[in-house]
């Protein structure tokens, strides 16, 4: 199949068009750079640079590509930065999204696959959590996911557009082959942190709080690993093709890791010392979110390969050493 892949040129969307690129599939790639990295890109796929407010950059990328299917993982996604500045994510991730979507109606494609996040639960009110847990946002950058989700039905209902919505929980890792090292410019999510904190890059981690009704105190959350996401989104676009029917699945592995077991991790395979320092918890944290990922399972056949904790932590540090 064609499939473009908005945002492909991130850390995501770079696994995500190189599992796509390994299963066969015709690639193009539409990124704005803005933290995609040109490292990132593959020679088999074409790479065209635009942003997904420009309506007229889409629209030509897509009516000269064509394509089929299209993967739309370009948004913003710092929970903390989306509660200071939600105009930036209501622009990006809600305006971009609904861009992307009347260019993908405009351009004829069939399948749309979506890049949603766990955030959409708000505080678990039970776990693990299910696609039937009530959706109740806690921070904005949760909000715009579930409005894009919900904008995708509509879109399903009145033009036929089908959907997957994969709901990530905590992405983590990179390619086990090796093929992408490229590093997020300025992380907030806690395994790049550490990382900064290893290599020296960042002073300290900072844990935010011990406090919590969690085995060791500290925040507990479901971490998959980026090639276990990849193959989600392939599985997906079969899954559209065979049924023509929209779906939304959690992708997660039901495996929980707190940040003490982070940094244990971390310092069992760089051999060096984290240096943190416990503060204040961050708004907003839930003390643990773990997914259920069964409906993922019996319904595409998907289950996570690379997930344990010791092959995330051991090829996000090779991709940091590489650096
Ligand atoms: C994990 C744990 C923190 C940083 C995010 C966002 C969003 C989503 C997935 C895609 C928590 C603790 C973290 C630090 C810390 N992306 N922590 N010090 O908040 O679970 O969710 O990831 O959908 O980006 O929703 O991820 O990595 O920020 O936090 O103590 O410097 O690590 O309190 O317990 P989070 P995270």
């Amino acid at each position: 199949m064609k499939i473009a892949v908005i945002g492909g040129a991130g850390y995501i969307g770079s696994h995500t068009v190189r599992e796509l690129l390994d299963q066969g599939h015709q690639v193009a790639v539409f990124d704005n750079l803005s933290s995609g990295l040109t490292q990132n890109l593959f020679s088999e796929a074409s790479f065209f640079e635009g942003d997904i407010l420009n309506t007229s950059a889409l629209h030509s990328f897509l009516s000269q590509f064509k394509p089929e299917g299209l993967v739309h993982l370009a948004a913003f996604k710092a929970a903390g930065e989306s509660m200071i500045a939600p105009e930036k994510y209501s622009v990006n991730n809600i305006t971009g999204s609904l861009n992307i979507l009347n260019e993908a109606i405009a351009s004829g494609v069939s399948y749309f696959v979506f890049s949603s996040s766990a955030a959409v639960y708000g505080a678990p009110k039970y776990m693990p959590v299910n696609e039937e847990h009530p959706t109740n946002p806690e921070n904005y950058y949760g909000y715009t996911k579930l409005a894009i989700e919900q904008y995708l039905s509509w879109y399903d209902k009145l033009k036929g557009l089908k959907y997957a919505a994969l709901r990530y929980f905590n992405a983590a890792g990179y390619d086990i082959k090796g093929r992408l090292t490229g590093l997020e410019k300025n992380p907030a999510n806690l395994i790049p942190v550490v990382m900064e904190a290893l290599i020296g890059k960042r002073k300290e981690l900072l844990v935010f709080g011990n406090d919590y009704d969690t085995p060791d105190g500290t925040g507990v959350r479901d971490y998959i690993h980026v090639n276990d996401l990849a193959v989600g989104h392939a599985m997906a676009f079969k899954q559209l093709q065979k049924t023509n029917s929209s779906f939304i699945v959690n992708l997660g592995v039901q495996q929980g890791a707190s940040v003490l077991d982070i940094i244990q991790m971390a310092e069992k395979v760089s051999g060096k010392k984290v240096p943190y320092r416990i503060v204040e918890r961050r708004p907003g944290d839930p003390a643990s979110l773990i997914a259920d990922p069964s409906k993922a399972y019996s319904l595409m056949g998907w289950k996570a390969k690379h997930s344990d904790l010791e092959t995330l932590i051991e090829t996000t540090w090779k991709a940091y050493q590489s650096q």
